[in-house]
């Protein structure tokens, strides 16, 4: 397959508004992504294409082409404005992959309010601090997860309407609950879509760091114009393509290139609402006959781990342009699957506050299998000496990947945040919070995150959140959170833990620690294993030493331990 421009050609007298060309967008202008996504791809003259492919539990099949996704949209948007929901009013999403996420989104959207995506695995502790902080005002949800939201409920005072759209009316509806059916929803030929500017505000995800709450990432509808150029041209995306993401909309990825990036270009997508398993994701690009497939890690390791042999069972001759996010993609893995499919997974790097792709293998440039490839055009990405923050220049030096602020899709702010939405600004750059160093080609070469972060499977999980999870335990003394090596995830969550008396330590207690936080926090930020200690290691000053325990578990060198509490 020809690519239609090599990176230098792309790179030449590049600028943004090359993109606002396209998508027919002036300094000014309005720009809504709702209506980018929907209405304009009608206007275009592909209102019968389809934009989504679903598939879900049980084998349910639904389509919908985009003038569906339209009409869908403004039923969801007029009936949240009836309910009275303005703009900048945020409005939480926590669903399942079903059609009603997809299409909220662009309803909550072209009614100017802020959507806020949430992961529908969450447990009510983890949802709680993010509606909280939000101060949300609706909820949209399905009768599955009514039990955490019922949980929380009068903990929210600014939450009003808990939206449901699978409402059986077997049951009442309890307080502040109100029931939409979009399927019985009278369609919305015509609606007022809100006049949104450049920076009005568009999309609040949540995202994890080492110490405090999470932090909500606010985006603006002019993120559009990074989303929209860099799916076309990293991700390849053409008018007859066949585009899959596997990820959760409750994650940026889902949403700028699981949302925002194909629909704006009127590309159908398929949507997967089952579990993974490599029978059925194989079987489902063999069914839709997917060309382009955008993925993670852990999921393509996981597919390595399921063998070739089951492949020989699918025809798979559909795909043409393969990519991944989210954590390290090993070398190993961009080798296996250009001898399994005959060409190779694209590195892409990029972050919740990045709003779009930053580094990547850019098609029909040269592979390094392990390297996440260059800044995409418009993108300057250098890395920092840590002590001076200034760009190294020496090829292979590791510093901090940090890139000039001036992107259009970069955060416009951590929500109610501002100490750390300025500590991410250093010297005029922007600090990823990640350390690669760049090779004599200008490849970028990850090496790790500059914190205690942990990265499991691509999701990040905050050893704080953990931590404070731990503590609410009645078994548990002292906890402290760190990362172990998994040959799967890269990293799962690891907990060691100092009993109060009474408690004896046991598999039984073990068991019921982990569910404690899976059910509060979520299955991605439960402890795989739980260590009992008779004390944690501290400073001298009482603060837990983290770094130590991270180090005893990646068979590292201990460091500097002069602070080490010496008793
Ligand atoms: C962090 C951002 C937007 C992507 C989904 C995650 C890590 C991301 C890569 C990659 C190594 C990567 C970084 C980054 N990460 N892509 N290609 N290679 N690490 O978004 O939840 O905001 O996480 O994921 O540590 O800072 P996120």
């Amino acid at each position: 397959m020809q690519y239609l421009f090599t990176y230098e050609e792309r790179l030449k007298n590049f600028d943004w508004s090359l993109s606002e060309n396209e998508l027919e967008y002036k300094k000014g202008n309005i720009i809504n992504i709702g209506w980018y996504c929907s209405d304009r791809i009608c206007l275009k003259g592909k209102a019968d294409k389809i934009a989504l492919f679903y598939e879900g539990f049980g084998g349910i099949e639904k389509k919908y082409t985009f003038n569906d996704i339209r009409l869908a949209g403004n039923s969801i948007g007029t009936f949240l404005r009836n309910l009275g929901i303005k703009n900048d009013d945020r409005v939480c999403l926590f669903m399942d992959r079903i059609p009603e996420l997809y299409l909220s989104f662009l309803g909550v959207l072209k009614i100017g309010a802020i959507v806020q995506p949430l992961f529908s695995a969450f447990g009510d502790e983890s949802l709680f601090v993010r509606l909280e902080n939000a101060q949300t005002r609706a909820i949209i949800t399905q009768r599955k997860h009514l039990p955490k939201v019922r949980k929380i409920l009068d903990r929210l005072p600014y939450l009003e309407f808990i939206v449901i759209v699978d409402h059986n009316k077997i049951k009442p509806l309890e307080k502040k609950e109100v029931a939409f059916n979009m399927e019985e929803s009278i369609p919305v030929e015509n609606m007022e879509i809100f006049p949104a500017h450049a920076e009005s505000p568009s999309v609040l995800h949540y995202t994890s760091g080492t110490t405090g709450q999470p932090k909500g990432v606010k985006h603006v509808h002019y993120s559009l114009i990074s989303q929209y150029l860099t799916a076309k041209w990293v991700l390849d995306l053409r008018d007859d393509d066949i585009y899959w993401c596997t990820a959760d909309p409750g994650w940026v990825t889902g949403t700028s290139y699981g949302i925002i990036g194909p629909w704006s270009l009127g590309i159908t997508q398929c949507v997967l609402d089952t579990g993974f398993s490599a029978q059925a994701w194989y079987r489902f690009i063999e069914k839709y006959r997917i060309t382009m497939w955008y993925s993670a890690p852990t999921a393509i390791r996981s597919l390595m781990k399921a063998g070739d042999e089951i492949i020989k069972e699918h025809d798979l001759s559909s795909l043409r342009h393969l990519a991944s996010v989210g954590e390290p993609l090993n070398s190993e893995a961009v080798i296996w699957s250009e001898k399994i499919f005959g060409k190779p997974f694209l590195d892409t790097f990029w972050q919740t506050e990045t709003g779009s792709i930053m580094i990547t293998n850019f098609p029909g440039m040269k592979v390094k299998p392990g390297s996440m490839g260059k800044p995409f055009p418009g993108i300057t990405g250098v890395v920092l000496d840590p002590k001076t923050y200034q760009p190294i220049t020496e090829p292979g030096k590791i510093g901090l990947i940090a890139f000039k602020p001036d992107w259009p899709s970069i955060m416009r702010s951590y929500w109610n945040n501002k100490e750390k939405y300025e500590e991410k600004f250093v010297n005029g750059w922007y600090l990823s919070g990640d350390k690669a160093s760049i090779d004599n080609e200008g490849y970028f070469w990850f090496v790790g995150r500059d914190d205690d972060v942990i990265n499991t499977g691509g999701h990040l999980v905050s050893p704080f959140e953990v931590e404070s999870a731990l503590l609410e335990h009645p078994a548990v003394g002292e906890s402290a959170v760190v990362a172990k090596p998994d040959e799967l995830n890269m990293e799962v969550v690891k907990a060691f833990i100092t009993l109060k008396p009474g408690f004896t330590p046991g598999p039984d207690l073990e068991l019921e620690i982990m569910n404690f936080i899976r059910k509060k926090l979520s299955p991605l930020a439960m402890p795989q294993d739980i260590e009992y200690m008779e004390k944690l290691p501290k400073t001298r000053s009482g603060k837990i030493m983290r770094r130590l325990l991270h180090a005893k578990e990646w068979g590292e060198d201990i460091g500097d331990i002069s602070t080490l509490e010496n008793d």
